[in-house]
């Protein structure tokens, strides 16, 4: 059977999963029935979800946790998390509780400037460029205004305009480099129709500029596209407490904690290898909330990065040090969100998770995302330095290899029980299955 079809978004619901399941599985029925077991019983809502994307044939569940006891400036937040990975949450709630005993997380937000850029082609003399550019500027500004009007009123819009020369990288490439506040929205469609307008005043102003030649005024526009890297949408998060007080009962000493919790961090400052899995453990904490809240997590995902790597090297997103007895645990971190527009208005978990959030300002839930990251890195860090990772990985795993076996609510208890004592492996927690079922 061909696995080409044409016209396939135009089908039904039921026309495009029978496609796929008679295509594709040995067992159609079977493939049909998951789908539809995802599917939600209130039609409504299942619409919704439908209506999304395009060719939608079920739902993907992602368990929503909270992580409770986050205080941020003076501030308790119970942060929610969509993620699949075990131990996420719990490392999250271990690392809140952690610092709520010892002053909290401080977070300050830098800057908060987002960017796109109308990449065009001009061949010609840059002085007329130059000149064109001072002589349209106003007019890029003006035409955009029905786009930027309420923007404007909250007290957001376009920041500035500049013609940056580019065509040391390639041969006549030119860009307008805009910079903008987009308040609480995360903004991509306003900065992006803000774009276009800009191209499109800018192409069509060239014909009429008597300073260009002929060859000048055809300019050709290649893209208008916001910038997904915001090294100036800056958030801080930080803990601090004096070494003394990271002792904890039974645990090693304050200062060995925190000089080997330094030196992990230092690792991470200067062996990339590290830093992606040490970034990895800070994105396990910002995506969970970026994700809950309904925005976009691969737009965060890629500015981050970029940020991480902006001095030529990747590297740390967080730092640390002890000074003059004093553990200070810190991250700044691009993050541009909203709180509203998108998902935020239509989803009904997200409109949940913000609402227990306290509805917050974009501004604020910068802060509360980069503490959630924070968090996740201070606690996979404490574990990595201390017991290892494993550990409390393997705990929080156990519940899935028990599932994967399809374990009884009964055996789940007993093996719960004998695992608080017992190392979790996969190959412990089989042989542990085996023997109660014999
Ligand atoms: C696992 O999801 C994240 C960690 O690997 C992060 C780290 O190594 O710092 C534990």
């Amino acid at each position: 059977m061909t696995k080409i079809i044409s016209g396939f978004s135009k089908r039904s619901k039921l026309e495009k999963i029978d496609w796929i399941a008679d295509t594709y599985f040995s067992n159609a029925d079977a493939a049909k029935a998951v789908l539809k077991q995802y599917w939600h019983s209130d039609e409504a809502l299942q619409q919704l979800h439908d209506e999304f994307i395009e060719n939608t044939v079920s739902n993907y569940y992602l368990p929503l946790g909270v992580a409770p006891n986050f205080l941020i400036n003076g501030e308790v937040y119970t942060i929610p998390m969509a993620i699949e990975e075990s131990s996420v949450v719990a490392a999250a709630s271990k690392a809140a509780k952690f610092w709520l005993d010892r002053g909290g997380f401080k977070t300050e937000v830098i800057a908060t400037k987002k960017i796109g850029q109308v990449h065009f082609m001009y061949t010609g003399n840059p002085e007329h460029l130059q000149q064109y550019f001072k002589h349209i500027k106003a007019q890029l500004i003006a035409d955009a205004k029905p786009i930027t009007r309420n923007m404007e009123k909250r007290g957001g819009g376009i920041l500035a305009i500049e013609l940056r020369d580019k065509t040391q990288d390639i041969d006549n490439y030119y860009q307008l480099h805009a910079s903008f506040e987009t308040l609480d929205a995360m903004g991509a469609n306003f900065i992006n129709s803000c774009l276009e307008q800009f191209a499109k005043t800018f192409k069509d102003g060239a014909l009429h500029f008597e300073t260009f030649t002929a060859t000048e005024r055809d300019i050709t526009i290649v893209m208008s596209i916001l910038s997904n890297y915001v090294p100036e949408c800056l958030v801080r998060a930080e803990v601090s407490c004096p070494v003394e007080a990271l002792q904890e009962k039974n645990g090693i000493s304050g200062h060995d904690f925190a000089t080997k919790f330094v030196q992990a961090v230092a690792i991470a400052e200067v062996e990339p290898y590290r830093a992606v899995t040490h970034n990895k453990g800070v994105m396990n904490g910002i995506d969970a909330v970026v994700l809950a809240t309904g925005n976009d997590f691969r737009a965060v995902e890629a500015g981050v990065h970029a940020y991480a790597a902006k001095d030529g090297r990747y590297s740390s997103l967080s730092h640390a040090k002890i000074e003059n007895g004093i553990f200070k645990f810190w991250m700044d971190i691009p993050l541009a969100l909203g709180t509203v527009g998108g998902l935020t208005g239509l989803h009904p978990l997200v409109k949940l998770a913000l609402e227990l959030l306290g509805q917050p300002s974009a501004k604020t839930l910068m802060q509360i995302v980069a503490v959630a990251g924070l968090a996740q890195n201070f606690a996979a860090l404490r574990s990595l330095t201390t017991t290892g990772i494993q550990q409390g990985h393997m705990k929080m795993h156990l519940m899935n290899i028990l599932n994967q076996f399809e374990a009884s609510p009964a055996e789940k208890l007993t093996l719960t029980e004998h695992f608080k004592t017992h190392t979790v492996t996969h190959s412990a927690v089989v042989d542990a299955l085996k023997k109660l079922r014999v």
